[in-house]
């Protein structure tokens, strides 16, 4: 099939390149110039597995880049929406650029046609969408406008989109869902998966993949009530892990024993310094002023935002507590990404609490396995950047980890322990047994637990986990 793909942003990148693996011609529109040169000269702008792959197997082949969003809509019998919807100052969605998209394919559809939303959006967005295709005077029997969520995550973007858990069709006609079940046959009848170039199967996969087809206002509400119920959970155990804290009890424990109910479920119940990245914050808000447009209002929504925001002072004040006070003080921060496994810093909890130690007159010296150059665009003054975890923990009064990185979990704790100037961990992600920890020289602090303390000792009086 010919498909365009609006927006090369995180979504519509990752889509366009996947689709292209499932063997149709993607023509990817952006109006950012120097993007598209970029990606035309083999460039790749995020941090994503399998992604340079991919965009090297089909660039310039099934793969084409172009600016020319009214000539790609009239090449294309499937056109996906992935342009950006950030919030505006009250929380909303601002629909603006989805507004001019759809202004703009109105003037290329010249046969039958399906709009797609993939960007995430409120409930009522397909409805303007089809309104404003035929204000620009496109005949109502050339096109239907269909929902289709993503549910990639960033860092296994790729792995997400070719092995969903479920693939989500929002449809009002049936010719529209067919158009959309022919784009998804390759997964969905599972010929994809017995190809020999396939890329590899992550563990939970459930091949092949469902597809559940629904009207288009479901499916946006899908989307957005899927984000917020993920950033419910995680809001959810860090309170209880705050509540853990209080009585001495230990949330990973408390975790184990409610994640193993299937009706709960263990994932998405890692308690931490709060959830960041471009889409829980964002959506969590948009779905929040959804509903109070609709006439519902969604105070639930406030309060896990707000047991979110919460979070990071809880963990300032845990510095603190290790530390006392702060100016001067140096400070190994292992991670800044908004999560492991990717380079983003938008909304990182990390970069928010690297920016309040500053603050506080705190020398910082941080490393991140792929988010430095990021954070060096926006934050140049005041933060030293390191080439290792140890080179960040060298002569440092404590080592503060931000971000889930698989690799801060693996540390050689001997050499940790000897780079640092005191042994004392103040773990943000729980990535560390606290017994452990205490059991090699640390005074370890961590999420939802109770500290833990070499011998029962402060940390001041050990240098090197032996007695000074
Ligand atoms: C999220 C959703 O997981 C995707 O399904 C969705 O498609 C995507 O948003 C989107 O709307 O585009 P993403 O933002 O990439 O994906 O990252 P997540 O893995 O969901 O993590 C979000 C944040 O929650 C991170 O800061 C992470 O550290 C935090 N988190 C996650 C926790 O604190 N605890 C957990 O148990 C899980």
């Amino acid at each position: 099939m010919r498909i365009a793909v609006v927006g090369s942003g995180y979504v519509g990148l990752v889509a366009g390149a996947c689709f292209a693996d499932l063997g149709h011609d993607v023509i990817l529109v952006d109006n950012d110039q120097q993007k598209l040169a970029a990606l035309r000269n083999g460039q790749v702008p995020i941090h994503e597995k399998f992604l340079p792959e991919l965009l090297s197997r089909h660039r310039a082949q099934r793969l084409t880049f172009s600016d020319d969003l009214k000539e790609a809509a009239r090449l294309s019998s499937v056109i996906f929406v992935a342009v950006g919807t950030p919030p505006t100052e009250s929380g909303e969605a601002d629909l603006s650029y989805v507004e001019s998209v759809a202004r703009e394919i109105s003037g290329g559809i010249d046969g039958y046609k399906v709009v797609v939303e993939k960007s995430t959006v409120p409930v009522y967005t397909s409805d303007w969408v089809r309104k404003i295709i035929l204000r620009n005077g496109t005949d109502p029997e050339l096109f239907d406008v269909a929902s289709n969520p993503e549910f990639l995550r960033e860092g296994t973007a790729v792995t997400d989109f070719l092995f969903p858990d479920r693939i989500v069709i929002g449809c009002d006609s049936d010719r529209s869902a067919d158009v959309l079940r022919e784009v998804y046959a390759p997964l969905t009848n599972g010929s994809y998966y017995k190809r020999s170039d396939a890329i590899p199967q992550p563990d939970r996969a459930s091949i092949p993949p469902p597809i559940i087809v629904t009207s288009t206002k479901s499916a946006e509400l899908i989307k957005h009530a899927s984000n917020a119920f993920l950033a419910m959970k995680i809001s959810f155990i860090n309170a209880v892990a705050s509540v853990c804290e209080s009585v001495g009890a230990d949330v990973n424990q408390v975790v184990h024993g409610v994640g193993t109910d299937s009706r709960i479920g263990p994932r998405f119940l890692n308690p931490g310094i709060g959830y960041g990245g471009s889409c829980f914050p964002k959506d969590v808000m948009a779905f929040r002023a959804v509903a109070r447009e609709c006439g519902y209002d969604f105070r639930l929504l406030d309060e896990v935002m707000r047991i979110n925001e919460d979070q990071r002072q809880r963990f300032l004040r845990k510095v603190h507590s290790a530390l006392w006070t702060l100016r001067g003080k140096n400070l190994g921060v292992l991670g800044l990404a908004f999560k492991g496994g990717t380079d983003d810093i938008r909304e990182s909890p990390a970069l928010f609490l690297v920016q309040a130690l500053l603050q506080e007159g705190s020398k910082v010296t941080a490393y991140d396995p792929a988010a430095m150059e990021r954070t060096q665009e926006v934050m140049s003054s005041g933060i030293t950047f390191a080439n290792s975890a140890y080179e960040a923990a060298h002569g440092a009064d404590a080592l503060l980890i931000l971000t889930e990185w698989e690799e801060f979990a693996n540390l050689d704790l001997n050499r940790l322990r000897q780079e640092l100037k005191y042994p004392i961990v103040i773990d943000g992600r729980n990535l560390y047994d606290p017994e452990v920890m205490a059991a090699q020289g640390f005074t370890y602090y961590s999420i939802g637990r109770a500290a833990a303390h070499p011998d029962g000792l402060p940390a001041a009086v050990l240098k090197n986990g032996k007695k000074a």
